[in-house]
């Protein structure tokens, strides 16, 4: 099992189907800091669909369509990433990101952000990774700028959740601008 360190007891694993009970715990414990931007907190309620949604991305990972990590911190898990998008053939990618309020504020998403660009732009060779955000979420957007990335523009009322039409800013990286940086 592979672990990569992302401060002083911080750091990000592969989550997977066998850790189910623990995401299901996590994702109760979180529900609260998150819904409002994070679709899965509110189909993730026990441990079965926990590891529904973990085996969907197990799939994914078989497949080279998507990706799912943790972040756990002092051995408790806290948060995670995602490729929501991974598509080798294209070239494109886009990364998604969560954690708990507790655990905010330390850089932990922003680098375990780059470690995914790094991973998809070089052995993957991956050309354009992309963030998409609600404009409204500012600890995302700032996340974005932090990776260097350029707003490319704003999609109206493209994403529904709760009920709601939000617009979605799609922010994105190309392997140019990260080779030069
Ligand atoms: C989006 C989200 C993950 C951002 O969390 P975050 O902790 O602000 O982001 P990071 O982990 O990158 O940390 C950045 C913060 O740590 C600070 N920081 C400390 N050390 C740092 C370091 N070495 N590197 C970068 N930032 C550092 C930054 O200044 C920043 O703090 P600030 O917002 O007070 O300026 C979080 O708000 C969240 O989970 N929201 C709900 C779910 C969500 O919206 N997901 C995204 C959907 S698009």
């Amino acid at each position: 099992m592979f672990a990569l360190p992302l401060a002083e007891n911080a750091e990000l694993r592969p989550l997977e189907p066998w850790q189910a009970a623990e995401f299901a715990a996590h994702a109760d414990r979180v529900r609260s800091d998150i819904a409002r931007y994070i679709p899965w907190a509110g189909f993730v309620v026990d441990e079965p669909s926990a590891r529904g949604f973990l085996q969907t991305y197990a799939d994914r990972a078989a497949a080279d369509t998507g990706r799912l990590y943790g972040i756990w911190v002092d051995g408790v898990l806290e948060g995670g990433t995602v490729f929501r998008v991974f598509d080798p053939a294209m070239g494109v990618c886009e990364i998604g990101v969560w954690l708990s309020s507790a655990a905010r504020g330390r850089g932990l998403v922003t680098t375990a952000a780059r470690h995914m660009a790094a991973w998809a732009f070089g052995p993957r060779g991956m050309h354009r990774v992309e963030w998409r955000c609600d404009p409204r979420n500012a600890p995302s957007v700032a996340v974005a700028k932090r990776l260097g990335m350029t707003l490319e523009g704003t999609l109206r009322e493209s994403f529904l959740l709760d009920g709601e039409r939000r617009d979605e800013q799609i922010w994105a990286l190309l392997a140019s601008e990260w080779n030069a940086a």
